[in-house]
Protein backbone atom coordinates (compact mmCIF):
# COMPACT_ATOMS: atom_id res chain seq x y z
CA UNK A 1 0.00 0.00 0.00
CA UNK A 2 1.53 3.54 -0.86
CA UNK A 3 1.17 4.55 2.77
CA UNK A 4 4.09 2.42 3.51
CA UNK A 5 6.09 3.38 0.44
CA UNK A 6 7.54 7.24 0.66
CA UNK A 7 6.29 8.02 -3.23
CA UNK A 8 8.72 10.24 -3.78
CA UNK A 9 11.34 9.79 -6.74
CA UNK A 10 15.09 8.91 -6.68
CA UNK A 11 17.60 12.12 -7.48
CA UNK A 12 18.38 11.49 -11.04
CA UNK A 13 15.68 8.64 -11.66
CA UNK A 14 14.88 9.23 -15.34
CA UNK A 15 10.92 8.96 -15.56
CA UNK A 16 8.70 10.03 -18.23
CA UNK A 17 5.20 8.28 -19.47
CA UNK A 18 1.77 9.06 -20.49
CA UNK A 19 -1.60 7.15 -19.12
CA UNK A 20 -5.04 8.10 -21.06
CA UNK A 21 -8.89 7.70 -19.59
CA UNK A 22 -12.19 8.22 -20.03
CA UNK A 23 -14.20 9.04 -17.04
CA UNK A 24 -18.27 10.06 -17.06
CA UNK A 25 -20.49 12.03 -15.02
CA UNK A 26 -22.77 11.27 -12.56
CA UNK A 27 -26.77 12.00 -11.55
CA UNK A 28 -27.20 11.60 -8.14
CA UNK A 29 -30.60 9.96 -6.92
CA UNK A 30 -30.48 10.91 -3.23
CA UNK A 31 -28.48 14.17 -3.36
CA UNK A 32 -25.43 15.32 -1.50
CA UNK A 33 -25.85 19.27 -0.46
CA UNK A 34 -24.13 20.47 2.48
CA UNK A 35 -20.11 19.32 3.25
CA UNK A 36 -18.05 19.96 6.23
CA UNK A 37 -14.15 19.70 6.84
CA UNK A 38 -12.02 18.39 3.68
CA UNK A 39 -14.91 17.84 1.43
CA UNK A 40 -16.96 15.80 3.82
CA UNK A 41 -20.89 15.14 3.03
CA UNK A 42 -23.20 15.89 5.41
CA UNK A 43 -25.82 12.91 4.43
CA UNK A 44 -24.57 9.97 2.22
CA UNK A 45 -26.02 10.11 -1.83
CA UNK A 46 -26.17 7.34 -4.54
CA UNK A 47 -25.90 7.98 -8.24
CA UNK A 48 -26.18 6.72 -11.77
CA UNK A 49 -22.92 6.78 -13.50
CA UNK A 50 -23.36 7.89 -16.95
CA UNK A 51 -22.21 6.98 -20.59
CA UNK A 52 -22.01 9.66 -22.80
CA UNK A 53 -21.55 11.76 -21.06
CA UNK A 54 -17.99 11.53 -19.98
CA UNK A 55 -14.09 13.29 -20.39
CA UNK A 56 -11.32 11.74 -22.10
CA UNK A 57 -7.94 12.75 -20.01
CA UNK A 58 -4.56 11.82 -21.27
CA UNK A 59 -1.64 12.94 -18.65
CA UNK A 60 2.12 13.54 -20.00
CA UNK A 61 4.78 13.54 -17.27
CA UNK A 62 7.84 13.84 -16.94
CA UNK A 63 10.51 13.97 -14.31
CA UNK A 64 11.98 18.07 -13.70
CA UNK A 65 15.37 18.63 -14.96
CA UNK A 66 15.22 20.81 -11.60
CA UNK A 67 14.90 19.31 -8.60
CA UNK A 68 15.21 21.99 -6.40
CA UNK A 69 12.16 23.28 -8.34
CA UNK A 70 8.99 22.49 -5.48
CA UNK A 71 6.69 24.61 -8.13
CA UNK A 72 3.88 22.36 -9.54
CA UNK A 73 4.12 22.24 -12.68
CA UNK A 74 0.78 22.13 -15.47
CA UNK A 75 0.67 22.88 -19.11
CA UNK A 76 -3.41 22.78 -19.85
CA UNK A 77 -5.21 21.90 -23.65
CA UNK A 78 -9.35 21.58 -23.03
CA UNK A 79 -10.60 20.67 -27.14
CA UNK A 80 -6.43 20.77 -27.95
CA UNK A 81 -6.75 24.52 -27.01
CA UNK A 82 -3.90 25.37 -24.32
CA UNK A 83 -6.48 27.34 -21.36
CA UNK A 84 -4.58 29.16 -18.66
CA UNK A 85 -7.56 29.42 -16.10
CA UNK A 86 -8.17 25.44 -16.20
CA UNK A 87 -4.35 24.71 -15.96
CA UNK A 88 -4.69 27.24 -12.83
CA UNK A 89 -7.29 25.53 -11.36
CA UNK A 90 -5.63 22.06 -12.04
CA UNK A 91 -2.24 23.68 -9.94
CA UNK A 92 -4.00 24.19 -6.88
CA UNK A 93 -5.42 20.82 -6.93
CA UNK A 94 -2.22 19.39 -7.35
CA UNK A 95 -0.84 21.34 -4.82
CA UNK A 96 -3.81 20.63 -2.29
CA UNK A 97 -3.32 16.51 -2.75
CA UNK A 98 0.63 16.45 -2.25
CA UNK A 99 0.10 14.52 0.85
CA UNK A 100 -1.14 11.77 -1.23
CA UNK A 101 1.05 11.71 -4.11
CA UNK A 102 4.22 13.37 -3.13
CA UNK A 103 5.79 12.88 -6.04
CA UNK A 104 3.47 15.30 -7.64
CA UNK A 105 6.25 18.37 -7.63
CA UNK A 106 8.99 16.27 -8.87
CA UNK A 107 7.14 16.43 -12.32
CA UNK A 108 6.50 18.45 -15.41
CA UNK A 109 2.74 17.59 -16.72
CA UNK A 110 1.04 18.35 -19.83
CA UNK A 111 -2.79 17.34 -19.77
CA UNK A 112 -5.10 17.05 -22.73
CA UNK A 113 -8.59 17.00 -22.38
CA UNK A 114 -11.92 17.02 -23.56
CA UNK A 115 -15.35 16.20 -22.64
CA UNK A 116 -17.93 14.35 -25.19
CA UNK A 117 -20.73 16.20 -24.20
CA UNK A 118 -21.36 19.58 -25.81
CA UNK A 119 -19.13 22.55 -24.07
CA UNK A 120 -21.57 24.99 -22.84
CA UNK A 121 -24.47 22.98 -22.74
CA UNK A 122 -25.32 23.20 -19.03
CA UNK A 123 -24.02 19.68 -17.72
CA UNK A 124 -21.71 19.99 -15.28
CA UNK A 125 -18.38 18.72 -15.94
CA UNK A 126 -16.69 18.67 -12.44
CA UNK A 127 -17.46 14.93 -11.77
CA UNK A 128 -16.09 13.34 -14.96
CA UNK A 129 -13.09 16.13 -15.18
CA UNK A 130 -12.16 15.42 -11.44
CA UNK A 131 -12.56 11.55 -11.45
CA UNK A 132 -10.91 11.55 -14.80
CA UNK A 133 -7.85 13.34 -13.24
CA UNK A 134 -8.07 11.41 -9.91
CA UNK A 135 -7.34 8.08 -12.29
CA UNK A 136 -4.55 9.34 -13.98
CA UNK A 137 -2.42 10.49 -11.33
CA UNK A 138 -3.48 7.09 -9.59
CA UNK A 139 -2.25 5.28 -13.06
CA UNK A 140 0.99 7.41 -12.64
CA UNK A 141 1.42 5.94 -9.13
CA UNK A 142 1.23 2.75 -10.17
CA UNK A 143 3.69 3.25 -13.58
CA UNK A 144 5.99 4.67 -11.24
CA UNK A 145 5.80 3.05 -7.79
CA UNK A 146 3.75 -0.27 -8.16
CA UNK A 147 2.13 0.77 -5.06
CA UNK A 148 -1.58 0.59 -6.57
CA UNK A 149 -1.34 -3.05 -8.41
CA UNK A 150 -4.63 -4.02 -6.37
CA UNK A 151 -7.94 -2.94 -8.02
CA UNK A 152 -9.53 -2.37 -5.07
CA UNK A 153 -6.56 0.12 -3.68
CA UNK A 154 -6.82 1.57 -6.76
CA UNK A 155 -10.07 2.60 -7.28
CA UNK A 156 -10.40 3.73 -3.63
CA UNK A 157 -7.62 5.87 -4.06
CA UNK A 158 -9.40 7.43 -6.80
CA UNK A 159 -12.54 8.05 -5.68
CA UNK A 160 -10.64 9.92 -2.54
CA UNK A 161 -9.13 11.79 -4.37
CA UNK A 162 -11.26 12.82 -7.27
CA UNK A 163 -13.51 13.98 -4.04
CA UNK A 164 -10.96 16.24 -2.90
CA UNK A 165 -11.61 17.78 -6.56
CA UNK A 166 -15.35 17.88 -6.53
CA UNK A 167 -17.05 15.92 -3.74
CA UNK A 168 -19.45 14.58 -6.15
CA UNK A 169 -16.77 13.28 -8.42
CA UNK A 170 -15.96 10.40 -6.14
CA UNK A 171 -18.92 8.27 -7.54
CA UNK A 172 -18.21 8.13 -10.78
CA UNK A 173 -14.73 6.11 -10.90
CA UNK A 174 -17.21 2.65 -10.38
CA UNK A 175 -20.15 1.21 -12.80
CA UNK A 176 -23.58 1.28 -12.86
CA UNK A 177 -24.34 3.01 -9.17
CA UNK A 178 -22.16 4.03 -6.20
CA UNK A 179 -22.59 5.80 -3.10
CA UNK A 180 -21.01 8.35 -1.10
CA UNK A 181 -21.13 9.02 2.59
CA UNK A 182 -21.52 6.40 6.08
CA UNK A 183 -24.78 4.95 5.93
CA UNK A 184 -25.56 2.03 8.26
CA UNK A 185 -27.45 -0.15 5.37
CA UNK A 186 -24.14 0.28 3.00
CA UNK A 187 -21.87 -2.33 4.43
CA UNK A 188 -18.09 -0.24 3.97
CA UNK A 189 -19.89 3.21 3.47
CA UNK A 190 -17.51 5.69 4.19
CA UNK A 191 -17.42 9.70 4.05
CA UNK A 192 -13.71 9.63 2.26
CA UNK A 193 -14.37 7.49 -0.79
CA UNK A 194 -17.51 6.41 -2.50
CA UNK A 195 -18.45 2.59 -2.24
CA UNK A 196 -19.99 0.64 -5.48
CA UNK A 197 -23.55 0.06 -5.16
CA UNK A 198 -23.42 -2.99 -7.61
CA UNK A 199 -24.37 -6.63 -6.67
CA UNK A 200 -27.62 -5.90 -5.22
CA UNK A 201 -28.52 -3.66 -7.41
CA UNK A 202 -31.88 -5.13 -9.85
CA UNK A 203 -30.98 -5.55 -13.63
CA UNK A 204 -33.66 -3.13 -14.74
CA UNK A 205 -31.66 -0.38 -12.94
CA UNK A 206 -28.35 -1.64 -14.87
CA UNK A 207 -29.86 -0.34 -18.57
CA UNK A 208 -31.88 2.97 -17.24
CA UNK A 209 -32.00 5.97 -19.33
CA UNK A 210 -31.22 9.22 -18.76
CA UNK A 211 -31.77 11.19 -20.89
CA UNK A 212 -30.60 15.24 -20.30
CA UNK A 213 -33.02 17.64 -21.88
CA UNK A 214 -31.24 21.57 -21.81
CA UNK A 215 -33.46 24.28 -20.72
CA UNK A 216 -30.80 26.66 -20.76
CA UNK A 217 -27.03 26.28 -21.50
CA UNK A 218 -26.16 29.69 -19.22
CA UNK A 219 -23.85 29.55 -16.32
CA UNK A 220 -24.99 28.79 -13.11
CA UNK A 221 -26.00 32.21 -11.25
CA UNK A 222 -24.51 30.87 -8.20
CA UNK A 223 -21.59 27.89 -7.93
CA UNK A 224 -22.51 24.31 -6.58
CA UNK A 225 -19.60 25.41 -3.72
CA UNK A 226 -21.94 28.52 -2.70
CA UNK A 227 -25.08 26.61 -2.67
CA UNK A 228 -23.08 24.06 -0.22
CA UNK A 229 -21.68 26.63 2.33
CA UNK A 230 -25.64 28.35 2.06
CA UNK A 231 -26.43 24.97 3.51
CA UNK A 232 -24.50 26.16 6.96
CA UNK A 233 -26.78 28.91 7.72
CA UNK A 234 -30.09 27.09 6.37
CA UNK A 235 -32.79 26.09 9.64
CA UNK A 236 -33.72 23.08 7.73
CA UNK A 237 -30.69 21.88 7.23
CA UNK A 238 -30.82 19.21 10.35
CA UNK A 239 -33.84 17.80 8.95
CA UNK A 240 -32.57 17.44 5.46
CA UNK A 241 -29.67 15.53 6.07
CA UNK A 242 -31.82 13.03 8.45
CA UNK A 243 -34.21 13.09 5.59
CA UNK A 244 -31.50 11.96 2.66
CA UNK A 245 -30.36 9.25 5.06
CA UNK A 246 -34.07 8.28 5.58
CA UNK A 247 -34.46 8.18 1.77
CA UNK A 248 -31.49 6.26 1.24
CA UNK A 249 -32.67 3.67 3.11
CA UNK A 250 -35.89 3.55 1.25
CA UNK A 251 -34.00 4.22 -1.95
CA UNK A 252 -31.96 0.47 -1.47
CA UNK A 253 -34.57 -1.46 -0.92
CA UNK A 254 -36.20 -0.09 -4.28
CA UNK A 255 -32.89 -0.51 -5.97
CA UNK A 256 -32.86 -4.28 -5.03
CA UNK A 257 -36.64 -4.93 -5.75
CA UNK A 258 -36.44 -3.04 -8.68
CA UNK A 259 -39.75 -1.17 -7.27
CA UNK A 260 -39.76 1.79 -10.11
CA UNK A 261 -42.45 3.67 -8.26
CA UNK A 262 -40.69 3.51 -4.68
CA UNK A 263 -37.68 4.97 -7.39
CA UNK A 264 -39.02 7.13 -9.16
CA UNK A 265 -40.98 9.22 -5.96
CA UNK A 266 -37.83 9.02 -4.03
CA UNK A 267 -35.93 10.63 -7.61
CA UNK A 268 -38.64 13.79 -7.91
CA UNK A 269 -38.79 14.36 -4.24
CA UNK A 270 -34.93 14.85 -3.86
CA UNK A 271 -34.82 16.90 -7.02
CA UNK A 272 -37.39 19.22 -5.75
CA UNK A 273 -36.07 19.29 -2.18
CA UNK A 274 -32.54 20.67 -3.33
CA UNK A 275 -34.09 23.10 -5.61
CA UNK A 276 -36.07 24.15 -2.28
CA UNK A 277 -33.02 24.24 -0.33
CA UNK A 278 -31.66 26.75 -2.47
CA UNK A 279 -34.91 29.01 -2.42
CA UNK A 280 -35.02 29.00 1.46
CA UNK A 281 -31.05 29.60 2.01
CA UNK A 282 -30.17 32.90 2.61
CA UNK A 283 -29.89 34.75 0.31
CA UNK A 284 -32.17 32.94 -1.65
CA UNK A 285 -31.72 31.83 -5.45
CA UNK A 286 -33.16 29.51 -7.80
CA UNK A 287 -31.76 28.01 -10.73
CA UNK A 288 -34.91 26.61 -12.44
CA UNK A 289 -36.69 28.48 -15.31
CA UNK A 290 -40.03 28.45 -16.15
CA UNK A 291 -39.77 25.86 -18.71
CA UNK A 292 -37.93 23.23 -16.05
CA UNK A 293 -41.41 23.52 -14.20
CA UNK A 294 -43.57 23.20 -17.58
CA UNK A 295 -41.42 19.94 -18.28
CA UNK A 296 -42.39 18.47 -15.00
CA UNK A 297 -45.82 19.46 -15.35
CA UNK A 298 -45.91 18.01 -18.91
CA UNK A 299 -44.17 14.70 -17.36
CA UNK A 300 -46.63 14.37 -14.72
CA UNK A 301 -49.57 14.63 -16.95
CA UNK A 302 -48.31 12.30 -19.34
CA UNK A 303 -47.99 9.67 -16.50
CA UNK A 304 -51.04 9.83 -15.13
CA UNK A 305 -52.49 9.52 -18.66
CA UNK A 306 -50.06 6.15 -19.25
CA UNK A 307 -48.84 4.99 -15.82
CA UNK A 308 -45.48 4.76 -17.43
CA UNK A 309 -42.62 4.76 -15.12
CA UNK A 310 -41.05 7.90 -16.47
CA UNK A 311 -39.89 10.03 -13.74
CA UNK A 312 -37.15 13.69 -13.60
CA UNK A 313 -34.29 14.39 -11.80
CA UNK A 314 -32.17 17.60 -11.34
CA UNK A 315 -28.71 18.72 -11.00
CA UNK A 316 -27.75 21.71 -9.32
CA UNK A 317 -29.08 23.27 -12.65
CA UNK A 318 -32.41 24.08 -14.96
CA UNK A 319 -32.03 21.06 -16.80
CA UNK A 320 -34.24 17.75 -16.76
CA UNK A 321 -32.60 14.33 -16.37
CA UNK A 322 -35.62 11.78 -17.75
CA UNK A 323 -35.58 8.91 -15.95
CA UNK A 324 -37.24 5.52 -17.58
CA UNK A 325 -36.45 1.67 -18.16
CA UNK A 326 -35.26 0.64 -21.76
CA UNK A 327 -38.30 -1.11 -22.02
CA UNK A 328 -40.55 1.82 -22.82
CA UNK A 329 -38.04 3.55 -24.42
CA UNK A 330 -39.99 4.01 -27.48
CA UNK A 331 -42.84 5.28 -26.19
CA UNK A 332 -41.25 7.79 -23.89
CA UNK A 333 -39.34 9.24 -27.05
CA UNK A 334 -42.37 9.77 -28.77
CA UNK A 335 -43.50 11.75 -25.91
CA UNK A 336 -40.30 13.55 -25.05
CA UNK A 337 -39.61 14.88 -29.08
CA UNK A 338 -43.27 15.71 -29.23
CA UNK A 339 -44.27 17.40 -25.68
CA UNK A 340 -41.18 17.99 -24.43
CA UNK A 341 -38.68 18.41 -26.32
CA UNK A 342 -40.81 21.97 -27.60
CA UNK A 343 -39.67 23.56 -24.14
CA UNK A 344 -35.81 23.11 -24.43
CA UNK A 345 -33.45 24.74 -26.55
CA UNK A 346 -33.20 21.82 -28.73
CA UNK A 347 -30.56 19.70 -27.21
CA UNK A 348 -30.92 16.23 -26.15
CA UNK A 349 -28.51 14.35 -24.90
CA UNK A 350 -29.42 10.81 -24.80
CA UNK A 351 -27.46 9.53 -21.86
CA UNK A 352 -27.95 6.21 -20.14
CA UNK A 353 -26.56 4.39 -17.17
CA UNK A 354 -22.70 3.18 -18.02
CA UNK A 355 -20.22 0.81 -16.85
CA UNK A 356 -17.44 3.61 -15.20
CA UNK A 357 -14.19 4.65 -15.81
CA UNK A 358 -11.93 3.26 -18.76
CA UNK A 359 -8.49 2.66 -19.29
CA UNK A 360 -7.07 3.66 -22.78
CA UNK A 361 -4.44 2.71 -24.69
O1 LIG B 1 -19.69 17.88 -6.38
P1 LIG B 1 -20.20 19.28 -6.21
O2 LIG B 1 -19.51 20.02 -5.12
O3 LIG B 1 -20.24 20.00 -7.52
O4 LIG B 1 -21.74 19.18 -5.74
C1 LIG B 1 -22.72 18.67 -6.57
C2 LIG B 1 -23.96 18.38 -5.82
C3 LIG B 1 -25.12 17.88 -6.67
O5 LIG B 1 -24.72 17.58 -7.98
C4 LIG B 1 -26.22 18.93 -6.74
C5 LIG B 1 -25.72 16.65 -6.02
C6 LIG B 1 -24.89 15.40 -6.10
O6 LIG B 1 -24.91 14.63 -5.14
O7 LIG B 1 -24.26 15.15 -7.14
Amino acid sequence: MSDRHSLRLEANQQKQGKVSWLSPSNLAIVKYWGKHGRQLPRNASISFTLDKAHSKTSIAYQIKSDSTDSDIKVKFRFHKEENEAFANRIKKFFASIKDLFPFIDQLEFTIDSENTFPHSSGIASSASGMSVLALGLCDIEQQLFGTLSDDSDFYTKASHVARLGSGSACRSVYPYMASWGVHPDITDSSDEHATVFQEELHDVFKSFHDDILIVSASEKSVSSTAGHALMEGNPYAAARYQQAQDRMHDLIIALKEGDLQSFGKIAEDEALTLHALMMCSDPSYMLVEPNTIAIINELRAYRHETNHPVYFSLDAGPNIHLLYPDHIKDEVVKFRDERLMPLTTGVCIEDQVGTGPKKLS
